[in-house]
């Protein structure tokens, strides 16, 4: 059992599933802290009654990441809980799928609202208790539309670009208080965002999307929370501002098969 987290503390917003839920079990197992924030309080009891049964040290806070209240209070009971926060991951999120011009004026905003401002929520809350700790790192779950289009996800994909100007600034402005700021933008990972977004999309859209992998396959959340872990350890010392690509190769530029070069 590796405890390179032992003494530290973290919160892990949308923890409740995915991606977040992968994350915050993979900090827990090497001896972390952690506060659990999901909107879904069913959910995150019964994740949290799992971690505290299998001895981890853990508190599970429900709310909106989009509600200054709630992230205020999250930052209060986690630092009430542990002493200290030294790692702060947002990855609460939603997809909000639509061209432009079908888009509803709510949509809109509650897509930005969840999937920027809730990082910047976190980001505002939780920073002054990082310092005090020493520094950190701050990590927000963007996304490869952080970098590029998504087609048909324009709300998204403008949100996911916000992120990953924010954590940049924010890399740049911390820098000489200990605290580095980084986003792992994933391609497509199987949770119940992307089966969700596939049950609705068009029929053939999985096998479209694959034949755009290099990997030739979707992403495991586990492997996206391997990324988010080493960016929170200290061997990520001097990775600041990155927008970490874990996409199976995509963003690389992949060529379909009939141009693969024989072994
Ligand atoms: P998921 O839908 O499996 O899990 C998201 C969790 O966040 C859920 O437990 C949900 O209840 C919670 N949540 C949503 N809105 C919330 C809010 N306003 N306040 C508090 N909790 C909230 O999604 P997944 O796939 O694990 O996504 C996590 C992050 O990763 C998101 O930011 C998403 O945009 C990003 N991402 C996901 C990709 C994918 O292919 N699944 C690809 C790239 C980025």
């Amino acid at each position: 059992m590796v405890h390179e987290f032992a003494g530290r503390a973290a919160i892990v917003t949308g923890a409740a599933s995915g991606i977040g839920l992968a994350t915050a079990s993979l900090l827990m197992e090497r001896g972390m802290a952690v506060a659990l924030f999901d909107r879904d309080k069913d959910a995150l009891e019964e994740r949290l009654a799992a971690f505290l049964q299998a001895g981890n040290t853990a508190i599970a806070v429900s709310g909106d990441a989009a509600d200054p209240d709630d992230v205020r209070n999250l930052v209060r009971r986690t630092t009430g809980a542990f002493g200290r926060l030294d790692v702060a991951i947002a990855n609460a999120g939603i997809d909000t799928v639509g061209l432009v011009h079908e888009l509803s004026d709510e949509d809109w905003a509650r897509g930005l609202a969840v999937n920027v401002t809730g990082v910047f929520l976190l980001a505002k809350h939780g920073i002054p208790r990082m310092i005090e700790a020493g520094g950190g790192s701050f990590i927000a779950v963007a996304s490869a539309a952080g970098l590029k289009a998504l087609a048909g996800n324009a709300a998204y994909a403008a949100a996911k670009h916000a992120v990953v100007g924010l954590v940049k600034t924010m890399a740049v402005d911390y820098a000489a208080y200990g605290l580095r700021s980084n986003a792992v933008c994933p391609g497509f990972v199987e949770t119940e965002m992307v089966q969700r977004y596939l049950a609705s999309a068009p029929r053939g859209e999985r096998e479209r999307r694959l034949s755009k992998i290099a990997a030739g396959r979707f992403a495991r959340p586990d492997e996206v929370a391997a990324a988010i872990a080493h960016l929170a350890s200290r061997e990520a010392s001097y990775v600041n501002g990155a927008a970490l690509m874990v996409d199976g190769g995509a963003y690389a530029g992949y060529l379909p098969p009939a141009y693969r070069a024989s072994p």
